[in-house]
């Protein structure tokens, strides 16, 4: 295989990665526009999609450069065409076409969720490699689901959040505790200074069959407690409080969750053996540690790639862009990018 360029593009990373044919990393770029979002408090769709517009035509020409390839040395281009923000979407995918019909390349529309769960794969990132079948639990900002990946393209959703992804919940929990935008890095750093036992806050599903998630229960349970403090900014010890029993109760949730995935796991398949973190959230301290006792405990290894590969990122999207090449898949020019595009959707 020659190497494949991806683009990201799907929320607020603008990204572009080129892979030689084995997968490893040529040259890699990410672009954070968090600084575009912050005043507003979240990702602005169309701020997001101009920004994409006005980065990736340097980037990429960066990233080819850096990896020392010319465009007519490249076996294909991939980019992330759902599900996400559409603005997005449609100025990575028009890219990756545009140079796909200039060069006379196979262009791969990637799936974004299919990118995360396929990252694990990625040579060198799991000892020996990490074969079919896997359990994957994905959290990030957008999404939060347990997945069977049983293979490229086959997919088995058990269960995900009926309301809030948890890294929503983590950036309005900062939100109330007035800690800016995006929150789960500062409210993880704040609770490690505060008492998790001070607050009895729910635990939404816990001990509920199957692996369904739930936070906006959690959340409002926190924005009353904040609103009983008065309206004005919150004492630090108290913040730091609320922080770490909030972290407390989404910490026992996803460990209670992930442990229902991995016996449902190990009855559809019985030689599973790895649980795979991935989103933004797996980048949590007590989230991973949690995790890793209980898959310790359900006799699965806990595999968690590095944090930059675990965000959104190119290299996963190349990455899955390969895996379609070689499986010989490729999309037509004409595929329209899809705002919402399930996993299980793949199936075929
Ligand atoms: O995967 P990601 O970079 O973007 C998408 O949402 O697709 O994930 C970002 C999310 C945000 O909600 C952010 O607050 C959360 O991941 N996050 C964390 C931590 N670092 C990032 N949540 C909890 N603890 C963290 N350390
Ligand atoms: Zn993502």
């Amino acid at each position: 295989m020659r190497p494949i360029l991806g683009l990201e593009s799907s929320c607020d990373e603008t990204a572009a990665a080129v892979l030689d044919g084995d997968g490893g990393v040529l040259a890699e770029v990410v672009l954070s526009q968090e600084r575009e979002h912050a005043p507003f408090g979240g990702v602005v769709p169309e701020i997001a999609a101009r920004a994409h517009l006005a980065a990736f035509p340097e980037m990429v020409g960066r990233v080819m450069q850096r990896a020392g390839l010319g465009f007519a040395e490249l076996g294909g281009v991939a980019a992330s065409a759902g599900p996400g923000l559409i603005g997005g979407l449609i100025v990575g995918s028009q890219m990756a076409k545009g140079i796909a019909l200039a060069q006379r390349l196979p262009y791969v529309a990637v799936n974004h969720l299919e990118a995360h769960a396929l990252t694990v794969r990625l040579p060198g990132l799991v000892e020996g490699g990490a074969s079919f079948p896997y359990l994957l639990i994905l959290m990030s900002g957008g999404h939060c689901q347990c997945v069977a990946v049983e293979g490229l393209g086959r997919y088995t959703r058990f269960g995900g959040t009926v309301d809030d992804a948890v890294g929503e919940a983590f950036d309005k929990v900062a939100k109330l505790l007035g800690l800016g935008w995006p929150g789960g890095p500062v409210l993880e750093r704040l609770a490690g200074r505060g008492d998790a036992r001070r607050f009895a806050f729910p635990r939404p599903m816990l001990g509920r069959e199957g692996c369904d998630f739930s936070f906006s229960g959690l959340k409002t349970a926190v924005a009353q407690e904040v609103a009983r403090h008065g309206s004005g900014a919150l004492a630090e010890g108290l913040a730091a409080d609320i922080a770490a029993s909030f972290q407390r109760a989404v910490v026992e949730v996803l460990a209670d969750r992930a442990c229902h995935a991995m016996a449902m796991m190990r009855q559809r398949d019985p030689a599973a053996k790895l649980l795979v973190v991935a989103g933004g959230v797996a980048a949590n301290g007590a989230i991973r540690a949690a995790l890793q006792d209980a898959a310790a405990g359900a006799g699965f290894r806990l595999v968690a790639p590095p944090v930059r590969l675990c965000t959104d990122n190119a290299v996963m999207v190349a990455w899955a862009g390969l895996e379609r090449l070689r499986a010989g898949l490729s999309n037509g020019l004409d595929f329209a990018p899809r705002p919402r595009w399930p996993l299980d959707a793949l199936a075929g």
